[in-house]
């Protein structure tokens, strides 16, 4: 789809919404480690720990029928013992189902990318703004000048090279962000980089207006927050006036009347 039609990417953690993801005509589900803030009530990404991430993976998987679903390796899953790196990743593909690993980028993760390719486990690589890098980076855009920017290149040069199969450009200036899609087959997947990458992703959460907060580069697209909030506001009512259940909610059995 490189240079044809934009890519669609889309987080999501259990099998509903990734039904209703797939559903909607999003082309790949990133099952992104954003579960530890967007889901599980952490503040950062950090906590996520690989089971959590396997078992989402898994709900992921059953919950959908063709679309491509990427599981995001949690934090300290990988790049510090290879073999240690290509077990965690295998375990998504040959126990949960996943059809490819995204790997938070770095000089770190080139040859395990060539490693994992070898093994047919296909890497999405994720450059520029890595939240797992929190402590060191921040949150704020990065390759802000000509020394990251030429590192981020390389870097997407490297893992394209070392086999990548696509890569995650997030928070990086919009400039950056085309000239690294220019100078790469595989297709760059921007979040917060731009309209010129040949895909875009977004939090499930900040896309439906679920999120408590989303950072400025997301784009709320409704307001489930509210719904669920009328709709279970509307269930408390009505078991309180006494209008749920009704009559076709239950069912007597004629032979048990007068029991005593
Ligand atoms: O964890 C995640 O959801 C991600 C995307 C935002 C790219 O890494």
């Amino acid at each position: 789809m490189a240079g044809e039609e934009p890519i669609t990417m889309l987080t999501a953690y259990d099998a509903v919404t990734a039904r209703l993801v797939e559903d909607s005509g999003v082309d790949v589900v990133l099952v992104g480690d954003s579960m530890g803030n967007a889901v599980l009530g952490h503040d950062d990404t950090l906590p996520v720990t690989l089971d959590e991430m396997a078992s989402r993976v898994g709900a992921v998987a059953r919950g959908t029928d063709e679309v491509l679903v990427v599981a995001d390796m949690p934090f300290l899953s990988f790049g510090a013992d290879e073999g240690e790196s290509v077990r965690n990743c295998g375990r998504m593909l040959k126990e949960e189902g996943a059809n490819a690993v995204k790997l938070e980028s770095g000089p770190h993760t080139v040859d395990l990318t060539e490693r994992l390719s070898d093994l047919g486990i296909p890497v999405m690589a994720h450059l520029g703004l890595t939240p797992q890098s929190v402590n060191r980076s921040g949150y704020t855009r990065q390759a802000t000048d000509r020394e990251e920017a030429a590192e981020i290149l390389e870097l997407a040069r490297a893992h394209e090279d070392a086999g990548a199969f696509a890569l995650v450009l997030e928070h990086v200036p919009s400039n950056l962000a085309a000239q690294v899609t220019e100078a790469l087959d595989i297709p760059t997947i921007g979040i917060g980089a731009g309209g010129d990458c040949d895909g875009q992703v977004l939090v499930f959460t900040d896309v439906v207006g679920l999120a408590e907060s989303s950072p400025p580069f997301a784009e709320q697209f409704g307001d489930v927050r509210s719904e669920v909030t009328d709709a279970v506001a509307d269930y408390v009512a009505a078991v309180r006036d006494g209008e749920f259940p009704a009559e076709e909610h239950g069912g007597t059995v004629d032979e048990l009347d007068d029991l005593y």
